[in-house]
């Protein structure tokens, strides 16, 4: 098992900012872990794809980068799969794959950066879909006990992007494999508007699983920008669930107040309207940028730092507090 001692982590942040862990091992399969010996390391941070971090400063324990790979059916019958993949396998590749195996309910799931392991962390959603509707169980090590462990959908607790592993099992497991129950016989969702405007648009009355990852993607490409390009962690805060009574009375002052139904007491309201409406858009902290197109999204213009990268979240979520009396939570995990 071969650590390495001060290692940089500005290729493996899609914030790309230069720090560089103490200690760093890359996991290839699951039984480097339990040679570590317990309560070796200050702290363990298990390392995907990078995509929802903001490291402040260099990582003073042991960074696990997950490398697990292999995708297998483990089981199927006439309207399902069960699929376990390594979580160091690339998400978006295995969209790729289900749809073309013709094994649906991800494809709504298209083009999230990051790894399959980190897929249950925050139960990543986008376009009226999220991952705990196909979730079927994980396996998993915690570093406490040095012991392997199994979850299954209701052991996870997920929520909106929550799940146990941002809780009580933050930063004490690595997720080593993800099993997906997929369908074979497909259950089409269009519920998210502009998924139905681009089929019309290309004149598709009835889309199949890859019409549906294609239009997310034409969607998605249109106004999250590539970190590749720009360095950006998705959208840096969750969107804010509040009472219909705290609503009501938005709606006096801002009467355009964009807001979705959740249920009878609550509505959730797009933090990226929020912050644009507040004149954040665009605006910098150095090298630290509120993007220009969409203004629930931080990017690294460049050279900047975590550190100036928070700052510029502490400043919009003052001013959010203080127009609207909305807290916003950050939904980037940050370091
Ligand atoms: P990392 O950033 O490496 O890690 C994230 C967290 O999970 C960390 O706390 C880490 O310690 C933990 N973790 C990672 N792997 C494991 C593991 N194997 N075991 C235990 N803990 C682990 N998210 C959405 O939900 N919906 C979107 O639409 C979406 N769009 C995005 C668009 C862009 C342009 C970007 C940059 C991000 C977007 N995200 C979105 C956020 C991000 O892609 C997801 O959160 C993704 O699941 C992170 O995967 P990762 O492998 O990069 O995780
Ligand atoms: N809006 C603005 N100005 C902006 C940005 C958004 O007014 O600068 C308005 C839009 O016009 C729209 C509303 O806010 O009315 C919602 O915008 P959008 O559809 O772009 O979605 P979002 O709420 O910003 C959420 C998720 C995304 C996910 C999309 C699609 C959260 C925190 N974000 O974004 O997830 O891809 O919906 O389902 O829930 C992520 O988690 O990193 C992420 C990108």
């Amino acid at each position: 098992m071969e650590i390495i001692q001060n290692k940089s982590l500005k290729s493996l942040n899609t914030f790309g900012i230069d720090v560089s862990a103490k200690q760093y091992l890359e996991l290839k399969d699951p039984s480097q872990l339990s040679a570590i010996p317990v309560n070796t390391y200050e702290s363990y941070l298990v390392l995907g794809g990078g995509s929802n971090i903001l490291f402040q400063d260099d990582y003073q324990g042991l960074v696990i980068h997950n490398k697990i790979k292999g995708i297998s059916v483990e089981e199927h019958t006439d309207a399902h799969v069960i699929v376990k993949v390594g979580a160091g396998e690339n998400w978006h590749d295995f969209v790729c794959w289900a749809i073309e195996n013709n094994y649906g309910g991800i494809e709504n799931l298209a083009l999230i950066p990051g790894c399959v392991g980190a897929s249950p962390v925050q139960n990543i959603g986008a376009y009226g879909v999220e991952l705990k509707d196909v979730f079927h169980k994980l396996e998993g090590y915690n570093f406490e006990s040095g012991s392997y462990f199994e979850k299954d959908n209701a052991g996870c607790a997920f929520g909106y992007r929550d799940s146990v592993f941002k809780n009580e099992l933050k930063g004490k497991c690595c997720i080593l494999n993800v099993y997906f129950k997929l369908s074979t016989q497909h259950e089409i969702n269009t519920s998210y508007g502009a998924i139905n405007a681009v089929l019309e648009e290309k004149g598709i009355s009835s889309p199949g699983i890859k019409d549906i990852a294609d239009a997310v993607i034409q969607i998605r490409s249109s106004k999250l920008p590539d970190p590749a390009k720009l360095g950006n962690g998705g959208s840096f805060f969750k969107n804010p669930i509040i009472p219909r009574s705290q609503l009501k009375n938005l709606q006096q002052e801002f009467p355009d107040i964009v807001f979705y139904d959740l249920d009878s007491e609550s509505v959730k309201v797009p933090a990226g309207w929020l912050i644009d409406k507040a004149g954040w858009k665009g605006k910098k902290i150095g090298e630290a940028q509120c993007h220009e197109k969409q203004a629930l999204v931080l990017v690294n213009l460049g050279s900047a730092t975590g550190k100036e990268i928070y700052a510029l979240s502490e400043s919009i979520c003052q001013s959010i507090y203080d127009i609207y009396g909305i807290q916003l939570e950050r939904e980037v995990n940050v370091l």
